[in-house]
């Protein structure tokens, strides 16, 4: 499976960086983001969903901490996760969210780590990891 590295510098770096991703992405992909609180997975997916819509303009895109999920009706619709809070797969599965692995948007889903056991295999994982303040380290592993 093909692994590539890079760091990111600066916001800029990442914006540049959500923009290459969002290229590869199509209806059905599914992005599984992996790294702890303030690595960077928001602000990726931030510059992800501007990227995909082609649009210089501010897009709502906020960790959907408290309900799970935030769908942006764009394009292609998009599906964000925020799945700090769901500890375990079952809960995620008592929401029926597997459904949208299988729908015709594209999944994001930050805190994967706590559903990677039922990853479809098409999955692309990204990995985060923070550096210091300003700079974060980026493995994207089949993508
Ligand atoms: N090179 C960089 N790339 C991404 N974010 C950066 C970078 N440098 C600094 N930051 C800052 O790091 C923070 C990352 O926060 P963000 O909400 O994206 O993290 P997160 O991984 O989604 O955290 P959480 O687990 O709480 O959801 C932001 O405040 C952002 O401005
Ligand atoms: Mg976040």
């Amino acid at each position: 499976m093909a692994k590539i590295k890079k760091i990111s510098k600066s916001l800029d770096d990442t914006y540049l960086i959500g923009s290459e991703i969002s290229k590869k992405l199509k209806k059905g992909s599914i992005l599984a983001f992996f790294g702890s609180l303030g690595s960077g997975k928001t602000t990726l997916i931030k510059a992800i969903v501007e990227s995909l819509e082609k649009t210089s303009q501010n897009i709502n895109v906020n960790s959907p901490t408290f309900n799970y999920l935030n769908i942006y009706n764009l394009k292609i619709p998009i599906y964000h996760f925020d799945l700090y809070r769901i500890k375990d797969k079952n809960k995620f599965f008592s929401f029926g969210f597997e459904e949208y692995f299988s729908k015709d948007g594209i999944c994001l889903i930050e805190w994967a780590e706590n559903i990677k056991d039922i990853l479809p295999l098409k999955t692309h994982i990204i990995k985060m990891k923070h550096i210091s303040e300003t700079q974060r380290e980026l493995e994207l592993i089949n993508l």
